[in-house]
Parts: C-alpha cells; structure tokens; sequence
C-alpha cells in the first residue's frame, strides 16, 4: 500500500495563500500538486510537474480576473475564462459500446419512472431524483425502503455523462455500472432481476419499445435496462445560465457582486483548485473537513486508503440541490462558505490546499454566494 501523503502538513505548507489583485504569494504549485497525489501511488516527476503547472496557471489566471466588472468584457480577459469554463459544443459523449440514441434515451427515461423495477412497486429512480429539485430529493440523507436514512444525501444527475466515476466515493466506474446497484440496493428499491425482467417482458408496450431499440434477441435483459437507463441519464445536461452568458462575453450578464463572487472564487477563495471546468469539478476526491465518520473514498478499493475522500460535486443548479454535502449536512449556500472560511476541520487528511485559514468578510461571503447562484438557471 503506498503511504499516503501527509507530509504536506508540516509548518513550511501552512504559508498563508493569498491572491489580492495580480499578486500571487504562498506556493500554489506544491499545494495543488500533493492534492492530486493524495493516497496514490507517488506519481512521476513528470505527472507532478502538469498538476503543479495547472495549479499554477489556474492561480495566476485569477490573480488577473479584472478589478472591475466593465474590465470583463475586454476580449483578453474573456478569452482566458471562456477556455477555462465555457460549456463544451458537442452533446454529452458516450462509450462505443452503448452508444446513445434518443430511441433508447426516451426508454431509459421511462424506466427512471418505472416503479416495476422496485421489488414493491412503489419506488423508482425517480422517487430519489426528482427533476424539479436537480434530480435530487431535498432530504438531508435519502429515505431508505425501512423509512430510516441511508448513509448518504441524493446527489444530483446534471452532467454525468463527463464523469469519471459514480457515488460520492467513485464506487462505480461507469453509469452501466452505477445505474443496476440502487435497483437491487436491499435498503433502495430492493430489486429481484427474474421478477423484475418476467414483469417488463409481459407488458407488450414495454417488451415492444425494448424491441425497437435492441432488436429482436433477447431485448428484455439486465443489460439493456441498464444501457437504456445510463443512456438516458448521460443525456441530462444541466440548462445554460447567466454566467454561461457572461462566459460567452455578455459582460452585462453578472453584477458587480458577482463577479466580485467569482474572482473570490477563483482568487483568494481558491474554489477553483477543485470546482474548475464548466461543470465546476476535478473529478477528484478530497477530505474538506467535515464532521461525521464516514470514510468514503478510503473504503474502496483502490481508493485513497486511510483518507476520508469524497468526490468533488459538481456546482451547477445549487440553488435547487440543497441541503449540500455527502451527508447533507449543511442546509444552505451561506453554510457552505461558512465552512470553508473557518469552520472546517484541521487533520492530517484534510486537502492540502485547504490547510490555510481562509478568512472572508461578511460582504465577501455574500458576494460568494451571489456567484455560486449564477451557475443555478
Ligand atoms: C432511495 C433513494 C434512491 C433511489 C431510489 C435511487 N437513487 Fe440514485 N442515488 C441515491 C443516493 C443516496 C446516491 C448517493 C449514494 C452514494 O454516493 O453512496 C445516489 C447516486 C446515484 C448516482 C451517482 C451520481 C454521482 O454523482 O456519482 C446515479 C447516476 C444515480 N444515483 C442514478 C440512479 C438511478 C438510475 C436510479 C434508479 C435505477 C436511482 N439512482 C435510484 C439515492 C437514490
Ligand atoms: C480541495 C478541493 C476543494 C476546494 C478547494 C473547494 N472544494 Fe467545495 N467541495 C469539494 C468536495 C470534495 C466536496 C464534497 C465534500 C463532501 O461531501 O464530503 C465539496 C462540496 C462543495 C459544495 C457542496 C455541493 C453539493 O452539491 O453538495 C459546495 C457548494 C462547494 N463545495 C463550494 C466550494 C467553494 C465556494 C469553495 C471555495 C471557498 C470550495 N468549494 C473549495 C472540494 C473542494
């Protein structure tokens, strides 16, 4: 087992990181670099140089957002944000084996409905991931079939198709694989695959979509249910905004707030380090500080052994995917600043670029906050 990476802690990282106007001081090169090394095999020199060369433009880049909102619309400074967070051109990508077609796209989405698929009859993907709320279920952690809380709170389903792996601890390594789990989860829906395939198969309407979109040999089948099923949650894509607009040069479309918001954000607050991409996430997993004993990521294997990791959620549609966290701990937006800006815990796992005292005045919270809520449409 390589050892982790603790050795981040020590006095000579705790230099204060601070990025006011053009100024970049402290060391965000080393910072970011250990970051990305966390439980993992010691990576090559070469590996380490692009993540600390990342980190480094990423902090420079924001050491040089305009001090003025009008500055923003100057094609210089755009061009460097749009490269940075502009949404991508082309529809969401799909693996060469279950390629998407808005054939099975539209059986998938009938079968994220389907309360067949539940060993009750009563439950579907649905249940926990509500279209309305950012397909999340605004509980602090989902309700189990038992009608007590699972262990974790009902992330949202915007954007996966760009994802790496699925959970909050990355257990699934593709939606294919994530999609069949919660169906036989005995807490979830409690799923029997026999039963589930007998009931689908003797509806003719179901059985004949299945048909259409698989062809004739054995259309009803574990694997297609979840190759319709990933299909059609791999074409969830999380609507444009007004910082999408302002990305595409609209310098009208954020306030002086902000955007004030947003050079926090990607200056002194340092979010960007993890939350970057237009879909605001590394794809990583990082200790935060949190309270609670779930180990997460550590507990997987091939995991960060030993650390307490979840993954970086993506930011988009915040405003409807409350309360936030893998526990759902915190209810509200102005909770989540509040940790990151003094109320996070201090331990040897805790990301490294976390370990600084980030101190934020109430105007800059709010400015904060104001910003998270443009990536809501
Ligand atoms: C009982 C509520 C519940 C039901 C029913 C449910 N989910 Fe979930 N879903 C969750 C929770 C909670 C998690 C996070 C669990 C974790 O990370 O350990 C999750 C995670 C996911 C993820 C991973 C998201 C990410 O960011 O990695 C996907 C995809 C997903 N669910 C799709 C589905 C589909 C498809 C169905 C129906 C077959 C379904 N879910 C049924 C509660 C539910
Ligand atoms: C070291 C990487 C890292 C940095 C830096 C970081 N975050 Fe996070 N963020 C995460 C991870 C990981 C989580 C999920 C943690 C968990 O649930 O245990 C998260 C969760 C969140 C959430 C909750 C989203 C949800 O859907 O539950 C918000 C909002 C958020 N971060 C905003 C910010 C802001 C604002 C900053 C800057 C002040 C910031 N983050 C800095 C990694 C980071």
């Amino acid at each position: 087992m390589p050892r982790p990476d603790w050795k981040r802690s020590s006095p000579e990282n705790a230099r204060r990181w601070d990025l006011p106007g053009c100024r970049v001081s402290g060391d965000p090169f080393h910072r970011h670099a250990s970051s990305q090394r966390i439980g993992r095999r010691p990576s090559s020199p070469a590996a380490r140089h692009g993540a600390g060369l990342i980190a480094l433009v990423l902090a420079l880049l924001a050491a040089c957002l305009p001090a003025e909102a009008g500055d923003a619309a100057k094609p210089d400074a755009a061009s460097v944000w749009r490269a940075l967070f502009a949404r991508p051109p082309t529809p969401p990508p799909a693996p060469a084996d279950n390629p998407s077609t808005p054939g099975k796209v539209a059986l998938g989405a009938r079968l994220f409905a389907d309360t067949r698929l539940s060993r009750n009859g009563e439950r579907a993907c649905v249940s926990c991931h509500r279209p309305e709320l950012a397909f999340t279920d605004g509980r602090r952690r989902a309700r189990g079939l038992s009608g007590a809380p699972l262990r974790r709170n009902t992330p949202s389903l915007w954007n996966l198709a760009w994802g790496k792996h699925y959970f909050w601890d990355g257990r699934a390594p593709s939606l294919e694989a994530q999609v069949v789990m919660p169906i036989a989860a005995p807490d979830e829906m409690d799923g029997d695959w026999p039963t589930i395939l007998a009931r689908l198969e003797s509806d003719h309407d179901t059985a004949a979509a299945f048909r259409a979109v698989f062809g004739r040999a054995e259309p009803v089948s574990q694997a297609n249910v979840a190759a319709a099923l990933s299909a059609y949650v791999r074409s969830l894509v999380s609507p444009p905004t007004r910082f999408d607009a302002w990305i595409d040069g609209d310098a009208g479309a954020l306030t002086a707030a902000e955007l004030d918001g947003f050079r926090l954000f990607t200056g002194k607050g340092a979010c960007v380090l993890c939350h970057v991409g237009w879909r605001f996430t590394d794809d990583k997993f990082h200790d935060i500080g949190l309270p609670g004993s779930d180990a997460g990521r550590a507990l997987v294997a091939g995991g960060t052994a030993g650390l307490p990791a979840f993954k970086t959620p993506s930011l988009r549609e915040l405003t409807r995917t409350a309360p936030y966290m893998h526990d759902g701990s915190l209810a509200t937006l102005e909770a989540v600043v509040a940790h990151y800006a003094g109320g996070l815990r201090k331990r040897p796992s805790l990301a490294p670029s976390l370990r600084r005292d980030l101190r934020l005045t109430g105007e800059e919270k709010r400015n904060l906050v104001a910003f998270l809520r443009t990536l809501s449409h």
